[in-house]
């Protein structure tokens, strides 16, 4: 069993405040933080200007719709420095996120951010049941993606002692593992996978490891890999959620108690849900984009800005701020096939409830004739034969068709014969040939 949880009384005071406290702080944050975007960013002025919205306007957290959303494709055009409210000089640290066409999008910080951003990580990495003096594995990658730095920073502001290993050399994180006996692994839930893989090889058994808590984010997983994950390492698994553009991992964290969802950080990012079509606000609990506001961010400040995540908004639990639901997609990672929408999660929940198969797996899209097709190709367990990975193949597929309502093909395959990520992992392969 993993070492049992204890809630303990090291939250800091805004986690507990009354939902009253919390949205009069937001207000003035948010006031804050418009007059600074307006001020001092040429994009922001001129789009507030275009619609004849004043900072001044903004007197309740309802006045937040009067302001225009920001997309990538404006952080895109102001590439690099353009969004930054403050001289390039106060900036003391950059990210970029590679995206996956185009130009990548740079962020910036200035050190106050830089403490802010420690700060919700190290209360993230308390909420997943972290404590000062843990030792703590970091496997998500070191360089121009959010994810190595910010988990370091919080870890450290927390007080563990943090292991920077980053992403790849897998054997060399197994050994690490074994060596250094750390209790808490931060790793996004695919290359997990790829570790628990190597320990197996290894011949370490993954359930008798130190590790105690995982922190597992930066692409989306489903509850079904959650308990897959947390049986294969006898440990507690919770989600992590953030982006460049609204300071890294850490914006979002799931309480390990609970385990229902992710709590916003909402004294520093103001969540909205839209619909994606039509850009309308929608009530808490409707399902739509996420879209942030950072209330208290120097460097670049971000109105609004339409992640293209979807998820819904719910009521506090563990801890009275928000919580997103599990992100199930991203809108650019939606499948439309023969008229079905579909996302790779709905493709994970199904393969994992079936044991001769691995998770892992792949949608590859083709194109046949003028229709679409998609095929899922999946990784055979090693201990399943050829027959009966055929047959648990033609499951997959009709599982599909009976739950999501569409034909796919299924292709399981040869153990290993899957490109494996040490980061993010690829879960659409595009290979139609442009129309
Ligand atoms: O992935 C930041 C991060 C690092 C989060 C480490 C958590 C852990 P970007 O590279 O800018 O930043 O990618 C952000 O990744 O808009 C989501 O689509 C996706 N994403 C991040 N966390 C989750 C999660 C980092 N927990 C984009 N569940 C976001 C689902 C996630 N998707």
């Amino acid at each position: 069993m993993p070492r049992p949880i204890t809630v303990d009384n090291g939250v800091e005071p805004i986690e507990t405040a009354s939902v009253d406290e919390l949205r009069a702080l937001q207000l003035e944050r948010l006031q804050w933080s418009v007059r600074h975007a307006y001020d001092n960013v040429e994009h922001y002025r001129k789009s507030l200007e275009a619609v004849q919205v004043h900072p001044d306007d903004v007197r309740s957290l309802d006045d937040l719709t009067l302001l225009p959303f920001t997309t990538k494709a404006d952080l895109r055009d102001n590439y690099p420095f353009g969004m930054f409210a403050v001289p390039r000089e106060q900036v003391v640290r950059v990210h970029a996120s590679s995206g996956t066409t185009g130009r990548p999008t740079v962020v910036g910080y200035t050190r106050d951010d830089l403490d802010m951003w420690a700060t919700v990580v190290a209360r993230s990495v308390r909420a997943a049941g972290g404590r000062p003096g843990d030792m703590l594995h970091n496997a998500y990658g070191y360089g121009l993606f959010t994810g190595g730095l910010g988990a370091h920073g919080g870890a450290e502001k927390l007080g563990c002692t943090v292991v920077p290993v980053s992403g790849g050399m897998t054997e060399r994180q197994v050994q690490l593992i074994d060596e250094f006996r750390p209790t808490v692994i931060m790793v996004t839930p695919s290359y997990a996978l790829n570790i628990i893989d190597e320990m197996e090889r290894q011949g370490i058994d993954p359930r008798a490891t130190s590790l105690n808590i995982g922190i597992f984010g930066a692409e989306p997983w489903t509850n079904e890999m959650r308990r897959s994950v947390e049986e294969r390492l006898d440990i507690h698994a919770v989600d992590i959620y953030g982006l460049s553009e609204v300071i890294g991992p850490g914006v979002a964290q799931e309480c390990v108690e609970t385990k229902d969802g992710l709590h916003v950080w909402e004294d520093h990012f103001y969540p909205e849900i839209i619909d994606p079509v039509t850009g309308k606000v929608l009530p808490d609990g409707e399902k739509g984009e996420l879209v942030f506001t950072s209330l208290t961010k120097q460097a670049m400040p971000v109105l609004r800005y339409r992640t293209r995540d979807l998820t819904r908004l719910l009521p506090g639990t563990a801890r009275p701020m928000r919580r997103i639901e599990k992100i199930t997609g991203r809108t650019d990672d939606m499948i439309i096939l023969r008229g079905v929408n579909l996302f790779p999660t709905q493709i994970e929940e199904l393969v994992l409830t079936v044991p001769e198969l691995t998770p892992h797996f792949q949608c590859v899209l083709t194109r046949d004739g003028n229709l679409d097709a998609l095929t899922v190709r999946i990784e055979r367990d090693e201990h399943t034969t050829s027959d009966a990975a055929r047959d648990a193949g033609r499951h997959v597929a009709g599982l599909v068709k009976r739950t999501i309502g569409v034909t796919v093909g299924v292709d399981v395959v040869e153990p290993g014969a899957i490109e494996r990520s040490v980061g993010k992992m690829r879960r659409i392969v595009d290979e139609r040939s442009p129309r």
